[in-house]
């Protein structure tokens, strides 16, 4: 429940990164040895893997809130539980790490976020490419590697995918020989995810440019690594901040990874002040209209997409916003509608008639930028917003209202279903 009206205030410190994490705990699978990972987001698509882990044999423990220790040594290939798999998108992640380990894989057929198709045809022409038949029946993949190794391979992208270029880095590892993927995707948490890897005695290069080369070892050791912080999250704040004219600090950031949406900040009045790892975010009295593209890294990035467009109902003027990623990824406008927003959606073009001021309305969270979108914009309206499927957000935002609050915002969970009252945590915190 939100009462909007607060303009946010205050310093706000940046969690580890969601996307380098759900890639990074498969990925320590495949280290016959200790992993030891430090600023782990605590957020529910991390502790479902990490379960998922746990249930392989492997061995967790927190060392404290945001380190884990990941003990792979004694996995086994069994059954994993599939009803958590079925829940995150990141799931796919297994594939390739299970194909380095074991040489075959069973996995669910990814479940995420709900914006339109999301298929993984790239994933399985990749791993394919390295010596792995997939097939998929009764809504599970099995993978299985013809003779028990990966061989190295070159592997042209169709299409510029975040998922398939880490889920081929993950299998060719460990394969034998070299691979090279081409129109390969930049994120930076793809960067972090080679990173990790080659602590752990890879051989990774070129990960961030469109060819990633890929030399495989025979084993991989363990050792401890810290993962960068999280691009969408900071991007997510400096738009509150922007969105409701407040002035907040956001800490713990690699300004590099948010410049385009610092520049894009930039465009409608907002004052964006860049440090070594934070930037300073000053709300425009008045915010102008702009135009927007979602693209592949370094472009703007589509998670951004559905916070942005909250921001541009209150700007003043008509933005256009252009998804350039995904084919339906503005089912969120109808809950921005219950508000007052006055969008117009055609395929991947919404028209946004700015300047309108927002009521507050009892709406939905669609899915995890979806639902951090409605909390923005219920910051901003006249009134009371009730944003339901709270869960959503807790997927990729690590304590979201907590730190809402301590920035001002008059924000609080009021109903904990049934099924999350008293939930332990999967990993006894040390
Ligand atoms: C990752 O999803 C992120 N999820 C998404 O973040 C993010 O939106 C997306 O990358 C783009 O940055 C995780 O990292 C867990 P893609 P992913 O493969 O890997 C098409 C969030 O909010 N495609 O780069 O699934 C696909 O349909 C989530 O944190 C194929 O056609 O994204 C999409 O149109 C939401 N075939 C485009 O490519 C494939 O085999 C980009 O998808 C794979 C993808």
């Amino acid at each position: 429940m939100i009462n909007g009206g607060t303009t946010l205030h205050g310093e706000v410190e940046i969690s580890g990164a969601k996307n380098a994490a759900v890639a990074i705990i498969p990925a320590a699978l495949m280290v016959d040895g200790v992993c030891v990972i430090e600023n782990m987001p605590q957020i529910s698509d991390t502790e479902m893997l990490l379960t998922i882990l746990k249930e392989l044999g492997a061995k967790i423990r927190y060392l404290n809130r945001s380190t884990v220790e990941i003990d792979c040594t004694d996995v086994w290939m069994q059954d994993a539980p599939y009803d958590l798999m079925r829940k995150i998108r990141a799931s796919y992640y297994l594939i390739g790490a299970m194909l380095g380990r074991f040489g075959h894989a069973k996995t669910t057929m990814p479940g995420g976020c709900n914006f339109g198709v999301r298929p993984i045809d790239q994933h399985i022409k990749g791993m394919n490419a390295l010596g792995a038949d997939i097939d998929i029946k009764s809504g599970f993949i099995y993978a299985d590697s013809r003779d028990g190794k990966l061989h190295g391979a070159r592997i042209y992208l169709d299409k510029v995918s975040v998922g398939a270029t880490m889920n081929i880095i993950l299998a060719a590892t460990l394969a034998q020989g070299r691979t090279i993927i081409e129109n390969a995707a930049r994120e930076p948490h793809i960067v972090d995810l080679a990173n990790f890897l080659n602590s752990m005695g890879a051989d990774i290069r070129g990960a961030g440019t469109d060819t990633v080369k890929v030399n495989g070892v025979d084993r991989l050791h363990g050792g401890s690594y810290a993962l960068i912080p999280d691009q969408i999250e900071a991007g997510t704040y400096m738009v509150a901040a922007a969105a409701t004219g407040g002035e907040v600090l956001i800490k713990n950031v690699i300004p590099r990874h948010l410049e385009c949406i610092s520049a894009k900040l930039r465009e409608t009045g907002t004052i964006v002040q860049e440090y070594g790892d934070a930037v300073l975010v000053k709300g425009a009295s008045a915010l102008r209209k702009i135009n927007v593209k979602t693209l592949p890294y370094p472009g703007f990035p589509t998670d951004m997409q559905p916070p942005m467009c909250a921001l541009l109902c209150v700007a003043n003027g008509t933005s256009v916003v252009t998804e350039g990623v995904y084919d339906n990824r503005f089912k969120y406008v109808n809950e921005l509608r219950k508000m007052g927003a006055e969008i117009q959606v055609d395929g991947r073009v919404a028209v946004v008639e700015g300047g309108k001021r927002l009521s507050g309305a009892p709406v939905m969270a669609c899915d995890l930028r979806a639902g951090a979108a409605m909390v923005i914009a219920g910051m901003c309206a006249a009134g009371t917003t009730v944003v339901e499927d709270v869960r959503f957000i807790e997927r990729g935002y690590e304590n979201f209202v907590g730190k809402l609050n301590s920035l001002g915002a008059d924000i609080r969970i009021v109903d904990e279903p049934e099924e999350r009252r008293g939930r332990e945590k999967i990993v006894s915190i040390v």
